[in-house]
């Protein structure tokens, strides 16, 4: 007989696991699947032809690691804030990959911003300089809150910054955030946060760049994990010359990613990227001097998503959370 169906809500997700508890393993994932033994599906994204800016996405992974398939099935709509709805939300179906029984349904937009920012924090764990002291966030949405929880975890801060357009939205994260670390937390304009920033992270839908050339200073890192689609940017384009860049998977980033719109218009060349990620991870060459200036350019893999419901299913087991249902 077929294994009950565990079906998870995102409350139950953000009360059993915290996006610090993903890092370690999606810096493991990302390095084995450049060792090849990952099976990433292509990614599909395609327009929702409502009249407005509206796409959906069907992401899939499976690794050896976790023993699991994921099934993530996404949407992305711009004009939502104005009906008081989210932007991008999510759903992730898990299959034992063997027997193909559906072992999980759960809430994908927490998974999502939980490898997102784990990765983000990879980037800054490879890429950035050991002695990086202020940190900024750029975008206090969703994937803000989990990027600045996970990167502030991976070097010994002493600063951080937050900036967004809607200056309520930073001053809110800044104080939600404020109980939990030590170091001061500070609203800043993009110009004031990349000016001081050793390392920066954007997590914004902006179509329009935000951090300017001008502003970085020799030896900063950017971890750039907003623009997920060609009309999506965030960094200046004369900025990106400057910056020895690694993506998460090279051909996805190219045509998405925040050198997508530079390529396009042949600043860059199609062998813009030295690397990914995984590569670094794997031993090699990252940051190769403190002047460097770093990019990660992470637009999101399916194994991520595998890795980050792997810890998620685990512990509803352990915990007996959620739902069950037997479908058959
Ligand atoms: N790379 C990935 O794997 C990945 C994963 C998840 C989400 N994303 C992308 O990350 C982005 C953010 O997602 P979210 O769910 O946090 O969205 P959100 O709507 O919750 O937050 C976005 C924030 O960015 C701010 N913002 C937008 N334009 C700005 C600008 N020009 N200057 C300053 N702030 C600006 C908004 O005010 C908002 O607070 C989206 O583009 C989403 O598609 C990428």
């Amino acid at each position: 007989m077929a294994r009950e169906t565990i079906l998870l809500t995102r409350q139950d997700i953000g009360r059993q696991i915290d996006v610090v508890d993903g890092i370690d393993a999606i810096e493991q994932a990302m390095g084995a699947y450049e060792r090849g033994t990952d099976y990433l599906p292509p990614k599909a994204i395609f327009d929702v032809p409502v009249g407005e800016p509206a796409f959906a996405a069907c992401i899939t992974g499976m690794t050896r690691a976790a023993n699991l398939l994921s099934m993530k099935l996404g949407h992305e709509r711009t004009n939502n804030p104005q009906r008081k709805l989210p932007t991008t939300s999510s759903w992730i179906s898990c299959f034992d990959p063997l027997t193909g029984e559906l072992l999980m349904i759960c809430d994908g937009t927490l998974p999502t911003m939980y490898r997102t920012a784990a990765a983000a924090a990879v980037g800054a764990r490879q890429l950035a300089r050991a002695d990086s002291r202020t940190l900024a966030v750029i975008g206090a949405g969703q994937l803000g809150r989990e990027c600045l929880r996970a990167v502030a975890s991976v070097r010994p801060f002493t600063r951080i910054v937050v900036h967004d357009r809607f200056v309520e939205m930073a001053h809110s994260l800044v104080r939600e955030m404020s109980g939990r670390f030590t170091v001061p937390l500070e609203v800043a304009s993009a110009e004031d946060a990349c000016r001081a920033a050793d390392v920066i992270v954007t997590a914004t839908n902006s179509r329009e760049p935000i951090v300017m050339n001008e502003w970085i200073r020799p030896g900063t890192h950017l971890s750039c994990m907003g623009a997920d689609l060609h009309e999506k940017i965030e960094c200046e384009m004369a900025l990106l010359p400057r910056c020895r860049l690694f993506a998460d998977k090279i051909e996805h980033a190219l045509i998405r990613g925040e050198v997508s719109q530079a390529v396009e218009k042949g600043l860059l060349g199609k062998d813009c990227y030295v690397g990914s990620l995984g590569e670094v991870i794997n031993g090699a060459p990252g940051r190769r001097s403190a002047e460097e200036i770093t990019m990660f350019d992470g637009v999101g893999i399916g194994i991520q998503d595998t890795t980050i419901v792997r810890t998620i299913y685990d512990q509803a087991v352990k915990q007996g959370l959620g739902q069950r249902i037997a479908f058959s």
